[in-house]
């Protein structure tokens, strides 16, 4: 059985470890790592996802940035244990991390991904938001989570400061 928290501080150690596990050496150097520095996640939507021996499954964080002068919530890393995907351990840290967004009246996430997977959770192609530099921007992907959050919102993704 898989059970879902919020993380505490005492566990960040073995996220980063999966983290490290699950993504290319470097990705520190990534450019939405730098929407993140300085910034702490949002303590609520950081959930672990682990199995009834307690051994860390996966892991979802968030971020809150700026798009223009709007705040948004940036979303990811998410990391399944190598072990551990396609048993939809992904899909429910989704889920369950979207509606409490949701409950805390966030208007709205972005992120950059494959939108083959995200386009479930209702992700689409933003168009006009525009990520630091390299990014590709087919994959620049967004939800409302208020009805017409992102109508008409373009700009740049600055860090939350
Ligand atoms: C992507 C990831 C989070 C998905 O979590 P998961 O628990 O394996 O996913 P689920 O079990 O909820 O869903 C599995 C489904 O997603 C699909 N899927 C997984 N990764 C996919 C991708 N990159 N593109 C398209 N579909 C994908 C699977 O094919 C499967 O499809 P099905 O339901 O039609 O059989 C996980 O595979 C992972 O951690 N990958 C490595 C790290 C990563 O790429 N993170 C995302 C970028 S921030």
């Amino acid at each position: 059985m898989i059970t879902l928290t919020t993380e505490q501080a005492s566990e960040s150690w073995e996220v980063e470890s999966l983290y490290d596990l699950c993504f290319a050496p470097g990705r520190e150097g990534l450019s939405s790592y730098r929407l993140r520095e300085g910034v702490l996640p949002v303590a609520e939507l950081s959930v672990l996802a682990r199995d009834e021996a307690g051994i860390l499954a996966a892991a979802i964080r968030y971020w809150p940035v700026l798009v223009g002068t709007e705040p948004a919530l940036l979303l990811g890393p998410i990391a399944v244990h190598p072990t551990r995907q396609g048993e939809g351990i992904g899909g429910k840290l989704m889920r369950q991390s979207l509606a409490t967004a949701s409950e805390m009246h966030w208007k709205r996430v972005l992120l950059v991904g494959d939108a083959p997977y995200y386009k479930r959770f209702g992700f689409t192609r933003l168009e006009g938001v525009e990520m630091p530099p390299p990014t590709n921007p087919e994959r620049v992907l967004g939800r409302a989570l208020q009805a017409g959050a992102w109508d008409g919102l373009r700009g740049k993704v600055c860090r939350y400061a």
